[in-house]
């Protein structure tokens, strides 16, 4: 097999996606390092890490080191960064692929450089980035070089990015501190006032993507999960309903709302009568929440549907850019 080339890369906060030139998608892992507590040195990257979440031994913990939008630990990103990249590409002496990446919105503009120089180190010739949410809308198969108005949505775990496109710019735009992560810890809220019942990250993730729902549901659906009791401190088995957890996600719900509604308030007429006309299109992982391309049709009187393959639309857009540089160079930015 021929050895990858060029790639795309998406650094999520809750997981990373890598998209090969005329390969697809290479490489698609949860953004967790596993770390030894008192040298920090790394134990495990990716999905093994991820398994040892809330079952490591004492001496180990596993963490997320992008979170909200922004890096929390930059040590940890870069060795991440660096071992997927590496683990994509190989060991290259000659040939070094180039790449097209796209962060979350938080990033600073020194972090920005330290990226791309850890990208140099682990083998990548030229790096440039890709605004999200043209990243997302290539990704999503829009057409994004025309001039009319196209709305993208990418829900990630961290953060949403709402965007109106026109002739391959972003127009108008917002990024919020709301997605996946806001709606389990609505969950995990909601199931300590309701019950004293302490659910894990893990187990409000599980509530949210089995039973969850952002429309009632005609017919109810349960899911037995066990927690702890903050009474009696003792662990718990307890079933919880569809029509709980779609209460239990009202507020982050509504505020996807809002946002989304003040970027179409501020959309210029004649974009919005575009948008109104074309629709809303979903990525991100936080996209494949059930009926919530139906929610947000309702209020907001839009035509809203999910993109194919959400959660690795941004890494497939990233990916593209690279194979068809004639239509899409000019979206890339470079930073030295
Ligand atoms: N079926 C599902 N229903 C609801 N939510 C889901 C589903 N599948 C995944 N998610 C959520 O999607 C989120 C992860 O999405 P994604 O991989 O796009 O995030 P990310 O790109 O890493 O984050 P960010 O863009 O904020 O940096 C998680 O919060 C996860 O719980
Ligand atoms: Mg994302």
């Amino acid at each position: 097999m021929a050895s990858v080339s060029d790639i795309g890369i998406d650094l999520g906060t809750s997981n990373v996606v890598i998209y090969a030139r005329n390969r697809g998608i290479v490489l698609d892992e949860p953004a967790v390092v596993a770390i030894e507590r008192d040298t920090r040195v790394i134990r495990a990257i990716g999905t093994e890490a991820h398994d040892m979440i809330g079952r490591t031994p004492s001496g180990i913990m596993a963490i997320r080191p992008l979170r909200e939008g922004s890096v929390a630990d930059f040590e940890l990103t870069s060795s991440m960064l660096h071992h997927f990249v590496v683990q994509v590409i190989g060991k290259r002496m000659f040939s070094r692929p180039r790449a097209v990446l796209s962060l979350p919105s938080g990033i600073n503009e020194n972090e920005k450089r330290n990226i791309s120089a850890v990208m140099f180190e682990a083998g990548v010739r030229r790096t440039q980035l890709l605004d999200r949410p043209v990243a997302a809308a290539i990704g999503a198969d829009l057409n994004i070089n025309e001039v009319y108005g196209t709305m993208v949505v990418d829900i990630g775990a961290g953060m949403t990015d709402i965007a109106v496109l026109s002739d391959g710019r972003v127009v108008v735009s917002d990024a919020v501190k709301l997605g996946g992560d806001h709606f389990d810890d609505a969950i995990i809220r909601y199931l300590r006032r309701k019950y004293n019942l302490l659910v894990g990250e893990m187990t409000a993730e599980e509530l949210k993507t089995t039973i969850g729902s952002a429309m009632p549901q005609r017919e109810q659906m349960y899911l037995d999960v066990t927690g702890r009791n903050l009474i009696s401190g003792l662990p718990k088995l307890m079933r919880i309903t569809s029509d709980e957890i779609f209460e239990a996600i009202d507020d982050p719900l509504t505020g996807l709302i809002e946002a989304i509604h003040g970027v179409l308030e501020h959309t210029p007429a004649e974009l919005a009568a575009d948008v109104f006309d074309t629709g809303i299109t979903l990525t991100g992982g936080g996209a494949r929440l059930t009926g919530l391309a139906d929610a947000l049709t309702t209020a907001l009187k839009v035509k809203s549907r999910v993109a194919e393959n959400p959660r690795v639309c941004v890494a497939v857009g990233c990916g593209r850019t690279l194979e068809n540089l004639a239509d899409y160079a000019r979206y890339l930015n470079d930073r030295r």
